[in-house]
């Protein structure tokens, strides 16, 4: 037994702020209403249904992680979120339509209780969205300050303890960090001077790490991962995770890869298509927003195929992206996956995957798990970027100089050790020797 980390006990409420309350946000928070209340089951989130197994495999411990680290009762979450539509949480998963309506009505009062606050937002960002619902400010530092007084009003009103705050918003247009994302002082001069390369949702991050709360983000643009929001998160000892919820085919490609790649089968074609009829589909079908999409889908077969270390399997792999905005389907989405497979000798042969799922379904349970594990590792002292959440991740944030890790195993592996270590728990490396002694 290592030692344990000190973590502070849950005690009294956790406020989730949701930037964004469109299919995700309102899908997570219905459902964590609906499950408070026993009216449904919390499938698919670790932190409510998953155990971790301790010791050796004849010791027959696997605990709830729930039970096994002081994680905040869902009875304590208070939701609040902000949105350029004036909607109110009831209305908005209305008009998601994700959840039925018959079901939404069960938990209507707590859910018309949540009134979006005015955004903070710039139509250059995400280009096919105009709402009323938003801030004005002299500058970006200004807003920043809004949105700050928005989370200690909110903090006031509710009594809460603790805060995470999760970008749910709309996908922002493909940047890249530039010298105003170096340090926090140029940062906050470019605030100051209305810089473009300061984003929407680099406000809301700047604001909260400023607060010291945990901030996720939920979409694939650049946010909180630029150096000079890593310090922040560091400086005020917030946790910060990150990016692109890794849903529908996304999830899929990272657990076929590894497998075909631990038997070395060579991939020379992988070619991936989606409808979609959201308002998510909607904001992607403008280029722009595309691109921060697709850098985001394409770089992780890359890393899981390792094409440098094995050329001869994946050098020439041909990796195609494509997402069609198809009004009738709304949020259920459908994927193909065309893979062109080589096999021994040469010989090729195909697999093909039409994946029929549910977008805000797949992403809800991880919203849940990281507002939970992020409370819990702000309790515990860690601070920056936590790399063991990757498992929830398309591009998962990493310290410089590393490559990100993309196989769903490895990092499932690298969570629930992070758990024991926690808990200053044996970690498991899966040898086994020990069991033939
Ligand atoms: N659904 C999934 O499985 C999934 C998976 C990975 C990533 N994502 C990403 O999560 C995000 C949310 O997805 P969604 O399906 O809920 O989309 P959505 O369009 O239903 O909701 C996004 C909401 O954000 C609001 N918004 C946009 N800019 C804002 C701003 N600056 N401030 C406040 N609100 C703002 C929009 O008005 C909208 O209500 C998207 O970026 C999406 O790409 C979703």
């Amino acid at each position: 037994m290592k030692h344990p980390v000190e973590i502070e006990p849950a005690r009294g409420k956790l406020g989730v702020l949701l930037v964004g309350m469109g299919a995700v946000s309102t899908t997570f928070i219905a459902g964590t209403l609906l499950i408070r209340k026993g009216l449904a089951p919390p499938i698919g989130s670790l932190a409510a249904m998953g155990t971790v197994r301790l010791g050796k495999r004849n010791e027959g411990r696997s605990p709830l992680i729930k039970d096994f680290l002081p994680l905040a009762p869902l009875n304590d979450l208070v939701f609040g979120a902000w949105d350029i539509f004036e909607e109110n949480a009831f209305e908005a998963a209305t008009t998601a339509g994700v959840i039925k309506t018959a079901t939404l009505e069960q938990i209507r009062p707590e859910l018309e209780a949540i009134r979006p606050w005015p955004a903070v937002f710039d139509q250059r960002y995400v280009k096919r969205l105009m709402g009323t619902n938003i801030k004005q400010g002299a500058n970006k530092l200004e807003l920043a300050g809004q949105v700050r007084e928005d989370i200690r009003r909110f903090k006031a009103e509710h009594n809460l303890e603790r805060l995470v705050m999760v970008w749910c918003g709309s996908t922002e247009i493909f940047m890249t960090p530039t010298e105003s994302h170096e340090s926090i002082g140029s940062f906050e001069r470019a605030m100051e001077s209305n810089a473009h390369e300061i984003s929407s949702s680099m406000v809301y991050a700047y604001a909260a790490l400023k607060e010291g709360i945990p901030y996720a983000n939920a979409a694939p643009n650049l946010s909180a991962d630029v150096p000079a929001l890593d310090q922040l998160a560091l400086d005020t000892g917030a946790p910060v995770a990150g990016k692109d919820l890794k849903t529908g085919q996304t999830l899929i490609k990272t657990i076929v890869a590894p497998g075909l790649k631990s038997r070395l089968i060579g991939v020379s074609g992988w070619y991936s298509t989606n409808i979609l009829g959201n308002r998510d589909g909607e904001v992607l079908d403008d280029p722009e927003s595309f691109k921060t999409k697709e850098e985001s889908k394409k770089s992780v077969l890359d890393y899981i195929l390792q094409p440098e270390l094995y050329p001869e399997l994946y050098k020439d792999l041909c990796h195609v992206v494509r997402i069609n905005y198809y009004p009738p389907r709304g949020d259920d989405k459908e994927g193909w996956d065309n893979i062109d497979l080589v096999g021994w000798l040469g010989y090729p042969m195909q697999l093909k995957i039409n994946f029929l799922c549910r977008d805000s379904i797949l992403a809800a349970p991880i919203v849940l798990d990281l507002v939970l594990f992020l409370d819990l590792a702000k309790r515990a002292g860690m601070s920056g970027i936590q790399e063991w959440l990757s498992f929830y991740f398309k591009s998962p944030v990493h310290a410089p100089g590393i490559y990100p890790e993309h196989d769903l195993f490895i990092q499932l592996m690298k969570l629930k050790n992070t758990l024991r270590f926690m808990r200053g728990e044996e970690l498991i490396t899966h040898l086994g020797l020990e069991y033939y002694d």
